[in-house]
């Protein structure tokens, strides 16, 4: 039988807490009809839409995003954990299940009025995404839309970003 997407995804128990079901998605990637199906189903609402650059999510937001802005010609700019990129940066910091995080975007990264996409692998509280979406926005962005592999809907992430306004696409749903 044909494997989709959620096949290739292998769950493991624990990690990285006791409790947590982490959704890996190395095994999706490792595969080379898994990783490409995933890249094309990211990208298919996205045809004949402007976009002039995809923003990618640590860390494995950078691998699909990588992928998608190849495949959409567009460019790639990497949504960073603070004190990583080497440039002058904007952060925005954003709430973890304990205490507090910051995302970084280099200050030239984007252009105004560039059409910005974001991708990540997976789609939880959306506290990620929402930092990466202010990020774009404060340097003057169209944030087009966010498209994940996976969401977790039970953790509201998709509902807060709608609430921003964002569509959201997602490959797959585990609850
Ligand atoms: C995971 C995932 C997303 C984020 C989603 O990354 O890859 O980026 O969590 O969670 P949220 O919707 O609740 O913000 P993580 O923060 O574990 O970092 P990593 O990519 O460096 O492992
Ligand atoms: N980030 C937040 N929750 C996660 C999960 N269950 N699996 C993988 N990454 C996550």
């Amino acid at each position: 039988m044909t494997r989709t997407v959620r096949d290739y995804i292998r769950t493991i128990a624990d990690f990285p807490h006791e409790g947590i079901m982490f959704r890996d998605v190395t095994t999706l990637f490792a595969d080379p009809r898994g990783f490409r199906m995933a890249i094309d189903q990211l990208l298919h609402p996205y045809a004949g839409i402007a976009i002039d650059k995809v923003a990618g999510l640590e860390a494995r937001g950078f691998i699909l995003g990588g992928a998608v802005a190849h495949q959409l010609s567009t460019g790639f700019v990497p949504v960073r954990k603070k004190g990583k990129l080497p440039g002058t940066v904007i952060s925005e910091a954003y709430q973890l299940e304990y205490g507090e995080a910051v995302m970084e975007l280099h200050d030239d990264a984007i252009v105004p009025g560039e059409r910005v996409l974001i991708v990540d692998d997976l789609l939880a509280t959306g506290g990620t995404a929402e930092a990466g979406i202010r990020l774009c926005r404060r340097l003057g962005a169209e944030v087009i839309g966010c498209a994940f592999v996976i969401d977790l809907p039970d953790l509201g992430g998709r509902a807060r970003l709608e609430a921003l306004g964002m569509p959201v696409h997602v490959l797959t749903a585990f609850e």
